[in-house]
């Protein structure tokens, strides 16, 4: 059976002091749950505080994104090539907040269109992360309107076949997809367990038909509102490998409840 795995994504939160203090109380928490794969996505900036710390602990350290080209005048961006010269294992790449589908506007749709990106940046994105062996984190999902127009399930499809193009099997070990529906993000509003569990299998059979054994390693989880008081249901629903916590990942205690729940 795979093993689970726990992301924490701190997005744009936690001074790289505030984090440093937020990693040492999880190395504790979380340490001895070594049943469970975890890694934690902090800000570019906190990467190389906490790098240190994690060293000889079982966490693994993620980055929030990246950038495709390996340098050059791209003001603001940071290079896969970059992200493997600290050790990063893990990149989430397609975020929703990324790709310009906000679940709840808080701030002017205007500044919106400035985060898109498109599913050939994404695709361009997991080509770079896999030439440096660093493991995706493929973030697909759907917007409310999706939803209630049916059209789940053609989304993700078409976000899939949109990041995976040109994409070979053999470069897939260790690859994670994250199914996170836009309107549970950050919202309090968790995705059903049954459903999160079905949008799960369907893309895992989608990775089958596509690339057949080759994504035996493959593992989906599920984002969105994730907490310790529901991970535990989330988690046991077949089809779901582990789950892509925000807010629930800047609490140690909140966030080591999660990786009990994914164990025990
Ligand atoms: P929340 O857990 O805060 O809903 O965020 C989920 C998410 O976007 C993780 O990438």
């Amino acid at each position: 059976m795979l093993r689970k795995l726990v992301v924490g994504n701190w997005k744009m939160n936690l001074t790289p002091r505030e984090g440093v203090a937020t990693i040492e109380a999880f190395v504790e928490a979380v340490e001895r749950c070594e049943e469970v794969q975890v890694a934690i996505c902090p800000p570019y900036m906190t990467i190389p505080r906490v790098h240190p710390i994690l060293h000889g602990t079982h966490i693994e350290l993620g980055a929030q994104d990246c950038f495709w080209l390996d340098e050059g005048a791209f003001t603001g961006q940071v290079s896969a090539k970059m992200l493997a010269a600290e050790d990063i294992q893990f990149c989430i790449v397609g975020h929703s907040e990324t790709r310009g589908r906000f679940g709840k506007l808080d701030i002017p749709e205007s500044t919106v269109g400035f985060f898109a990106e498109t599913h050939e940046t994404v695709n361009l994105k997991i080509k770079a992360l896999l030439m440096y062996s660093i493991h995706p984190i493929l973030c697909v999902g759907e917007t409310l309107a999706e939803r209630e127009a049916g059209t789940t399930d053609s989304t993700i499809r078409a976000q899939l076949e949109g990041a995976m193009a040109g994409i070979d099997g053999s470069e897939l070990e260790g690859f994670v997809v994250a199914y996170e529906p836009v309107w549970a993000i950050g919202t309090g509003q968790v995705c059903p367990s049954d459903e999160a569990g079905r949008i799960c299998r369907f893309i895992r059979d989608w990775f089958r038909t596509t690339y057949g054994d080759d994504v035996a390693s493959l593992r989906v989880l599920y984002g969105g509102s994730v907490k310790a008081s529901n991970a535990k249901e989330l988690f046991a629903q077949e089809g779901i490998d582990g789950g892509l916590v925000g807010g629930a990942s800047l609490v140690a205690k909140e966030f080591s409840q999660i990786v009990d729940a994914a164990w025990r």
